[in-house]
């Protein structure tokens, strides 16, 4: 259990009983509380641009961005794999801009493993990742950075002919190296059928049980807003509202005079 996650254990994983956790973190308290329960990979993801910074969607983020996040995050970690994705508009100029950007995010925030979005169009810059010793996690269905050319946060993967190109799409990510992939918000049969087909993990998000493992966006699982709540996440905490609730008892302690006490003064 103790033992630092590698993307070779993430590999070797797929043949084994083990299903794969994984959340996103952006920030190093966080990080520290799930590393400490036992996550296997924390993902420092572009929702970062939703959750943390507040954007309606994922494409302002900057590399800038991710980098800070991305080593507070590794500054807390001691097992967990660290996952970071390539910003929109970080990899889609060249294929040198994108080799650039990701040592950029392993060198500045110590990511293990970089993640980015599509399918056959980006099969030889993840051989050239790769072949340079960056490992790639690769992300089919709903690729949020994509968002204005689907027209909305759709369920990807519907028909049979887009069913059939995003099977394709990981047998080419996983032939040019990708060492794992996150199926975002595909139908659960559709799903099996490329964990199914595939060597390599897979990671749902909205993707049914039968991939070999599963991602959440941290503050959706911890109920952190009452406005957002997607289908497929499952609330395991009402953090929201328990925040709110301590708030308000502070600012009453304050108000009528109980805080701080003479135990907490000096
Ligand atoms: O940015 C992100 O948090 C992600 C996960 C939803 C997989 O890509």
């Amino acid at each position: 259990m103790n033992k630092k996650v590698r993307t070779k254990t993430v590999r070797e994983w797929k043949n084994s009983d083990h299903k794969i956790s994984c959340l996103t973190a952006y920030d190093y308290t966080f990080a520290r509380i799930l590393d400490t329960a036992g996550v296997d990979i924390i993902l420092v993801g572009d929702s970062a641009s939703n959750v943390i910074a507040g954007f309606e969607t994922t494409l302002p983020f900057t590399m800038e961005n991710m980098i800070y996040h991305t080593a507070a995050v590794s500054r807390a970690l001691s097992r967990a794999l660290l996952v970071a994705d390539l910003p929109f508009g970080s990899y889609q100029v060249s294929d040198e801009q994108a080799i650039s950007n990701a040592i950029r995010l392993m060198k500045s925030g110590n990511a293990e493993a970089v993640k980015l979005e599509g399918g056959e169009h980006i099969s030889e810059l993840v051989q050239n990742l790769t072949g340079k010793g960056i490992p790639v996690m690769g992300h089919l269905g709903l690729t949020p950075q994509s968002v204005h050319q689907f027209g909305g946060y759709h369920t990807q993967g519907t028909s049979d002919k887009t069913a059939t190109r995003l099977l394709n799409d990981a047998k080419i990510l996983e032939e040019a190296g990708a060492f794992s992939l996150v199926l975002e918000k595909i139908p659960a049969d559709l799903a099996r059928q490329v964990t199914e087909s595939v060597d390599i993990p897979t990671i749902g998000i909205g993707a049914g049980n039968q991939c070999d493992g599963q991602v959440l966006v941290l503050y959706d699982m911890l109920g952190m807003y009452d406005d957002i709540r997607p289908k497929f996440v499952r609330r395991y905490a009402e953090l929201g509202d328990s925040i709110n609730s301590a708030v308000k008892e502070y600012i009453q302690d304050i108000q009528n005079g109980s805080f701080p006490s003479e135990k907490e003064s000096f």
